[in-house]
């Protein structure tokens, strides 16, 4: 079998990367190891790259309509994958998960209408729903010992009290990496289906599971899920090809999906793009051996850290992903506030890490860390932290 190499460091300035071009926009200073946005510094599947060559060597690059072969890769992609089965006529194109998601937002629910959100989580989740004159009511997860878990009460509470007309859940969730249970995801459709609540469940990062564990979609999780759910997936953070923007929705329920996909079609929002669809199709089709290579080396990554984090940098305890290539890492022991602690990533190690508030104010004392990347870099990262760390804390002791 062929084997990929994770340990190549890409450069990739030059290429219009927000990972890199941002960093000014973002952090205001450009002088920083980037490890925020999500996506990898990983070369794609070389499959998925011959893939758009071959299109590209034809000179015209009309309008196009993807053949039944780009549907039945998705088909096949999530009955292989998760024994999640999915009818073609269940499935639409979107351009993008949060698009989808803000799309969602505006076909189901109106303006003022409350839109219930579960923080600390990934930010358009809130800047969507506000943006667009909706209101925000939160059902925070709960972390005890280290974990974190769904507040199922709280849940039931908040769908009482404000009256939701839509749930945005993140399956796997973005920033901890948690893979819902089935039991859990059951309860949040029986809870959501009494009360007349659309469930939008953002599964970007299923396909990103790790140790064995296996994604569980929300439509999967019993017939209250297939009658509320709506379903979004993509290729994108799995083959680290978000640029090309190729994802997809599925909708079980007829009468939710439609008038939804009819309101999508004639707005041309459902409309596939050319290069999108072949790097998607050949991502489903040939990138299976690349992603579980992938996933390994992530895995080592996250073992990387954490052994470093307790032999070296114990004030920082990493809470454990279930899927995907993002750390949470917790930075409470420090006894520094969310500012300090950001400034002592950026002025003191020139790190950019994602600021644990931009999901949530319950992500004070957190910072999300993105491990999709040559292990050499992630080393010296590492070693950036720990004098930074170290500095502050003397920084602290002199100035009790
Ligand atoms: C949970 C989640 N949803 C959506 C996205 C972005 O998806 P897209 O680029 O397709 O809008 C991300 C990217 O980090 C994410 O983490």
């Amino acid at each position: 079998m062929h084997s990929y190499n994770f340990d190549c460091v890409i450069d990739r300035s030059g290429t219009s990367a927000v990972k890199i071009d941002g960093l000014d926009r973002v952090f205001g200073r450009h002088d920083l190891t980037p490890l925020w946005i999500a996506d990898l510094d990983f070369a794609v599947c070389p499959q998925i790259t011959e893939a758009l060559f071959k299109r590209l060597q034809h000179p015209v690059l009309g309008y196009s309509e993807p053949g039944a072969s780009y549907w039945q890769s998705i088909i096949d992609w999530n009955l292989r994958r998760h024994g999640f089965g999915i009818a073609r006529e269940e499935l639409c194109f979107i351009p993008g998960v949060v698009k989808g998601i803000a799309l969602a937002v505006n076909f189901f629910t109106r303006e003022g209408d409350a839109v219930l959100i579960q923080p600390p989580v990934y930010t358009p989740f809130r800047t969507v729903v506000e943006g667009n004159g909706r209101r925000i009511v939160e059902n925070p997860l709960i972390f005890e010992d280290g974990n974190y878990r769904m507040d199922l009460d709280g849940l039931r509470k908040v769908v009482t009290e404000h009256k939701p007309k839509m749930m945005v859940l993140c399956n796997p969730h973005n920033p901890i990496g948690i893979q819902w249970d089935k039991e859990t995801l059951a309860e949040v459709a029986a809870i959501c289906r009494q009360a007349g609540v659309v469930v939008v469940s953002d599964e970007i990062h299923g396909d990103l599971m790790l140790h064995g564990r296996s994604h569980i979609p929300f439509l999967s999780a019993g017939e209250d899920a297939r009658a509320i759910g709506v379903m979004l997936g993509a290729p994108s953070k799995t083959f680290n090809i978000p640029g090309l923007v190729s994802s997809w929705m599925v909708v079980k329920n007829p009468e939710l999906r439609e008038r939804f996909y009819k309101w999508l079609e004639v707005n041309e929002f459902s409309a596939p793009v050319l290069i999108s669809t072949i790097g998607a199709e050949a991502a489903y089709n040939n990138g299976e051996a690349w992603l579980d290579q992938m996933l390994r080396y992530v895995e080592a990554n996250i073992d990387f850290v954490e052994d470093y984090c307790r032999r070296n940098i114990p004030e920082i305890s990493v809470v454990r992903p279930q899927a995907s290539f993002l750390l949470w890492l917790d930075f409470r022991r420090l006894n520094l506030c969310q500012r300090e602690i950001m400034e002592m990533l950026l002025d003191k190690a020139h790190l950019a890490l994602n600021d644990g508030t931009m999901f949530g104010s319950q992500g004070a004392g957190f910072a999300r860390l993105n491990i999709g990347t040559p292990r050499c870099v992630l080393a010296s990262a590492l070693e950036s932290l720990a004098a930074a760390v170290h500095s502050s804390a003397r920084c602290c002791c002199n100035n009790n």
